[in-house]
């Protein structure tokens, strides 16, 4: 089954890392108990998780090779892309030309896992906040998020965009436009709910 042959490239990837691979796993099974809650496609989940971090470690050189060749906006990805940022184009990439992964859900869970965008789908969003939330995650805005998606997973992913953007502006950072139209848009969503 392809979810065990990532499984089994992903113990090699990262077998240095063994914090990565909690990360990781930890993903995933924050992102099965949204799935189960959701009734969404576990299998899904679970390809998006164990992918979402795989080209991590990735030089710089190595993305920028991968992204060249496969994405049409380079000098916006690199002008408004942290560098840290870069390693989710290159998952999404390799989910597709090594793995031969071909649903969108998966695919668009990867590529936005980082900084988000309008309007996603349940997929990218649990994806989203699991990469944000899991247990090994122990930093104030976590604890924080990880309360808030129990209730309203919509109010998680707006205050994760929200506590990121503010974080990366105090230290002076580069912020994707995207990060700003996902906050945007959330904002808007939530007054909608609470009228
Ligand atoms: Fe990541
Ligand atoms: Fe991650």
């Amino acid at each position: 089954m392809i979810k065990d042959t990532i499984y089994n490239d992903l113990l090699v990837e990262l077998k240095d890392k063994p914090n990565r691979l909690k990360h990781v796993i930890g993903v995933r099974d924050t992102a099965l108990k949204f799935g189960k809650k959701y009734n969404l496609d576990l299998e899904k989940l679970e390809i998006a998780a164990l992918l979402h971090d795989i080209t991590k470690y990735y030089t710089l050189k190595q993305n920028k090779e991968i992204i060249d060749k496969h994405f049409e906006e380079t000098d916006r990805i690199y002008k408004y892309y942290n560098k840290k940022i870069l390693h989710a184009f290159s998952a999404y990439i390799l989910a597709k030309e090594k793995y031969n992964i071909k649903s969108g859900e998966i695919l668009n869970s990867i590529l936005n896992h980082t900084i988000g965008r309008p309007n996603m789908s349940m997929y990218e969003k649990v994806i989203f906040i699991s990469d944000y939330t899991e247990p090994n995650r122990t930093y104030d805005s976590c604890v924080k998020v990880r309360k808030i998606s129990m209730n309203n997973i919509d109010e998680a992913v707006f205050t994760a965009i929200d506590d990121s953007i503010k974080f990366y502006e105090a230290k002076g950072e580069l912020i994707p436009l995207t990060a700003y139209e996902a906050r945007h848009f959330y904002r808007k969503l939530l007054e909608v709910q609470h009228d």
